[in-house]
C-alpha cells in the first residue's frame, strides 16, 4: 500500500525570485504557503547591490506576508565588477547570508553582472572569511558557445579553478541541469553543493520543443536532453547531502512569456513542493525527501532546522490555468492546468 500522507519538517526554498512591489502580494504568500524560509534572488531592476538596498527590499517582502505568517526571507547581494570586500563585510553586518554571481548577460536582469570573474577573487576570499555563501549561476555567456553546453564550459573554465584557488569558499552551484554538474559537485569537497529545480527533474528539452514551442517550460539554464535529466534524478535519489531544494520560481507576465522573444523563468511557487514529492515518489525515494527539502539546505548554510512541519495528502488537484495579479496582469504558473497527485493539507 502506498502512503496516503507525508509529514516532513517544513521546507525552505534555497533559490527563488519574488520580484518587487505589487508582484510581492502574489509571490510572497504563494511561497509562505509551504516554505519557512527562502533565499531571495537580487536580480531586480536595478539590482540589489548593497546592504541598504537588501534591507529595504527585505522590508517590502515582510510587508507582503499574509497575516500571522512567520515566513523569513534570506537576503542576497548581487555581485558586480565593482563589488568590494568592504561591501561584503557591510552585507554580513546587515544579516545578508549569501552573494549571487551572475555572469553578465547569462539570464533575466543580469546585465549588471560580472564580466571578469578572475578579478573578483579578493571578493570571493572575503565571502569565505565572512562565512557567507556564494551562489553561482554557472553558465558562460560567450555567444560562440552552444546554449546547451554553457554549463559544462563554465565548470571547465571557472569552477575547477575556483575550487583549487579558494577551497574554503562554500558555494552553491545553482539550478544544475547536466550530468557534468552532478559529477563536479559529487567530486568536489563538502564546501560545494547544488540546488535542483522541479522543472529540471521533471522535464527535458523535448518538453519544451516537441510538438510546438512551450514558452512556459523555458527557463535558464535551458532544459537539456533526457540523459542529463536522468542524472539529476539519480543525484536526488542517491540521498547525497550535497543536493537540496531550490525551485527557481521566477514569474514573468503571460504576455512576456508568450512573445516573439519570450522571457526565461517558470513560476512554480504554486506547485513546487508537490512536484518534488511526485518526483521522489516516482523514484521510490520518498525516504530521501525530507533531507532534500528540509535538512541538507540548513546544514549547508549552518542554519537550524525549522520547527514546524507540513503534511501532504494524496489527493488529485489541478494547477490553475492562470493567476491574476493585483494590477490585473496575468501569470501562467508552471504546470498550468495539469493534475498533481499530492496536495498540502489544511
Ligand atoms: C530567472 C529570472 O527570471 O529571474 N530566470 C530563469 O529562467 N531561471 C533568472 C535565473 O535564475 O536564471
Ligand atoms: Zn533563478
Amino acid at each position: 500500500m502506498s502512503a496516503k500522507t507525508i509529514t516532513i519538517i517544513k521546507p525552505d526554498d534555497w533559490h527563488l525570485h519574488f520580484r518587487d512591489n505589487g508582484m510581492l502580494l502574489e509571490t510572497v504568500p504563494a511561497t509562505a504557503r509551504c516554505f519557512s524560509r527562502a533565499i531571495v534572488m537580487p536580480n531586480l531592476v536595478p539590482p540589489v547591490v548593497n546592504a541598504e538596498m537588501a534591507l529595504s527590499y527585505r522590508e517590502r517582502i515582510l510587508s507582503a506576508r499574509p497575516n500571522g505568517s512567520t515566513f523569513e526571507p534570506l537576503m542576497t547581494l548581487y555581485l558586480t565588477d565593482k563589488t568590494t570586500p568592504a561591501d561584503i563585510r557591510a552585507a554580513k553586518k546587515a544579516g545578508i547570508v549569501a552573494v549571487k554571481l551572475y555572469p553578465a548577460g547569462a539570464t533575466t536582469n543580469s546585465d549588471a553582472g560580472v564580466n571578469a570573474l578572475d578579478t573578483l577573487y579578493p571578493v570571493f576570499e572575503e565571502i569565505a572569511t565572512q562565512n557567507m555563501r556564494l551562489l553561482i549561476h554557472g553558465e558562460v555567456t560567450s555567444k560562440d558557445i552552444d546554449i546547451f553546453d554553457r554549463e559544462k564550459v563554465f565548470i571547465d573554465r571557472y569552477l575547477c579553478h575556483l575550487t583549487r584557488q579558494i577551497p574554503e569558499l562554500k558555494f552553491v552551484f545553482e539550478h544544475i541541469t547536466t550530468s557534468d554538474a552532478v559529477d563536479f559537485v559529487l567530486e568536489s569537497s563538502a564546501n560545494v553543493a547544488a540546488t535542483i529545480t522541479p522543472q529540471h527533474l521533471l522535464m527535458n528539452r523535448n518538453d519544451m520543443l516537441d510538438g510546438g514551442i512551450r514558452p512556459h517550460n523555458y527557463c535558464l539554464p535551458v532544459l537539456k536532453r533526457s540523459s542529463h535529466q536522468l542524472a539529476l534524478r539519480k543525484a536526488v535519489q542517491s540521498g547525497s547531502k550535497k543536493f537540496f531544494l531550490g525551485s527557481d520560481s521566477a514569474p514573468h507576465e503571460k504576455n512576456k512569456k508568450e512573445s516573439s522573444c519570450g522571457c526565461a523563468g517558470c513560476y512554480s511557487a504554486w506547485s513546487a513542493l508537490e512536484l518534488y514529492v511526485q518526483v521522489f515518489e516516482e523514484l521510490g525515494a520518498l525516504d530521501k525527501l525530507e533531507n532534500f527539502t528540509s535538512r541538507n539546505g540548513p546544514d549547508f548554510y549552518g542554519l537550524p532546522y525549522n520547527k514546524e512541519q507540513v503534511t501532504l495528502v494524496r489527493k488529485e488537484w489541478q494547477v490553475p490555468e492562470s493567476i491574476v495579479l493585483p494590477d490585473g496582469e496575468r501569470i501562467v504558473p508552471f504546470y498550468a492546468g495539469q493534475t498533481l497527485q499530492w496536495q498540502i493539507a489544511n
